[in-house]
């Protein structure tokens, strides 16, 4: 593998950059498109720190079919690692339009604009979320799919038109990656995942109530039907994650359709447990109430890994301790930029 130019859309945001600095590493040249909308450009110093190498980077948007159509007349792109898109659940069930224009209307335009310059490899970002709320654990990736929310339809729905693209065009091919929970960070503490705001999400969140940034982590629900009640997910380290997706790269090379594969770990790990895990890596106690459940969680979800490891020959190097020491290594890296 190497010497193969690959554009990374949304490269500056979380998954991207580790994707980028993975890519980098094994020789590959990278173009990051990004509209920096959630992210910023002193990123790509930092991945130039880690590599030695830095990636081309052009601010743009998806959005912007002339913007995209300059990037691949002005590099040589021979596959696309697509992740430019709005992620947060609740923001798509209050503003749909703004996730269906962004994230459908944008990865059309990115399509028209890879056929037009004959670039037909692709790797996609989809989601666990595609699983709907009625299968059972571990999810395989034959199961029947659907969703919840505007968020996980433009997963779905970038998956079913890929699958129509290669079905019409044998010359495409792509990879429909479905993450779990990514997590962590890079080890060198340099990079990693920086939400604006109140985090979302677990681990983000108890990284700032480590820093002292919030007062206590809230466990959203402990009567749930495992083992010690609290929700039970699969949380990938994002190296590992990104690691999945040069696989996957090399996997697609020849093989027209589109594959959808699981990216996890195959095992859950509930709220107590990360909290356990992330009191070790930041060496105290940290405060935590139980409250309600959180409308729409459903009570755990993980992965069979199996398809990975046998397309793509991955698995996972690092698991939950990985994960919490990364992330407090990079908090606290992340609260000098801040400053
Ligand atoms: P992120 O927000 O950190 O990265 C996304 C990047 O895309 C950001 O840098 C943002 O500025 C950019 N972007 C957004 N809209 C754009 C546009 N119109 N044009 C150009 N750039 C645009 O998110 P992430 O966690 O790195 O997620 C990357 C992808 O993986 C997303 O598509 C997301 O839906 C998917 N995904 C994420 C998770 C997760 O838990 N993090 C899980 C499953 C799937
Ligand atoms: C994990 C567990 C919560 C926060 C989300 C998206 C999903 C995907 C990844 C993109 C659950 C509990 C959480 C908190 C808590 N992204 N929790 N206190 O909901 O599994 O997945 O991110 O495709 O689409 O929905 O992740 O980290 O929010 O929750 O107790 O403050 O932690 O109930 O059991 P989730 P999460």
């Amino acid at each position: 593998m190497g010497n193969k130019t690959i554009l990374v859309t949304g490269g500056a945001g979380f998954i991207g950059s580790h994707t980028t600095v993975v890519l980098l590493e094994q020789g590959f040249d990278v173009v990051i498109f990004d509209n920096l909308f959630n992210s910023k450009a002193s990123v790509i110093d930092r991945i130039e720190r880690i590599t030695a190498r830095r990636p081309s980077f052009v601010q743009g948007d998806i959005r912007d079919r002339d913007a995209l159509a300059r990037v691949f007349e002005s590099f040589p792109i021979d596959a696309v690692v697509h992740f430019a898109g709005l992620k947060a659940v609740g923001e798509s069930v209050e503003k749909p339009l703004l996730y269906y224009e962004n994230n459908i209307g944008g990865s059309l335009n990115l399509y028209e604009a890879m056929g037009a310059a004959g670039v037909k490899r692709l790797i996609f970002s989809s989601s666990a979320t595609v699983y709907g709320e009625s299968n059972p654990t571990p999810y395989f990736e034959d199961f029947p799919l659907s969703c919840t929310n505007p968020y996980g339809w433009t997963k779905l729905m970038n998956e079913r038109i890929l699958r129509d693209l290669c079905a019409a065009d044998p010359a495409w091919s792509a990879a429909l990656l479905r993450y779990f929970n990514p997590g962590g960070a890079h080890r060198s503490g340099l990079i990693g995942e920086d939400p604006a705001g109140i985090p979302n999400n677990l681990l983000p969140y108890a990284a700032k109530v480590a820093a002292g940034r919030l007062e206590k982590i809230h466990i959203y629900g402990d009567d749930y039907d495992t083992a010690d009640g609290t929700g039970v997910r699969d949380y990938i380290h994002i190296t590992d994650l990104a690691r999945g997706h040069v696989l996957a790269l090399d996997y697609i090379e020849g093989r027209p359709g589109a594959a959808a594969i699981n990216l996890g770990t195959g095992k859950g790990t509930s709220v107590r447990q990360i909290i356990a895990a992330f009191e070790k890596a930041c060496g105290k106690k940290l405060p935590a109430v139980v409250d309600p459940r959180r409308a729409g969680d459903l009570p755990q979800t993980y992965a069979n890994a199996d398809l990975a490891k046998k397309l793509l020959g991955f698995e996972t190097n690092f698991g939950i301790e990985d994960i919490c020491a990364d992330i407090w290594r990079w908090q606290q890296f992340a609260l000098t930029l801040d400053s």
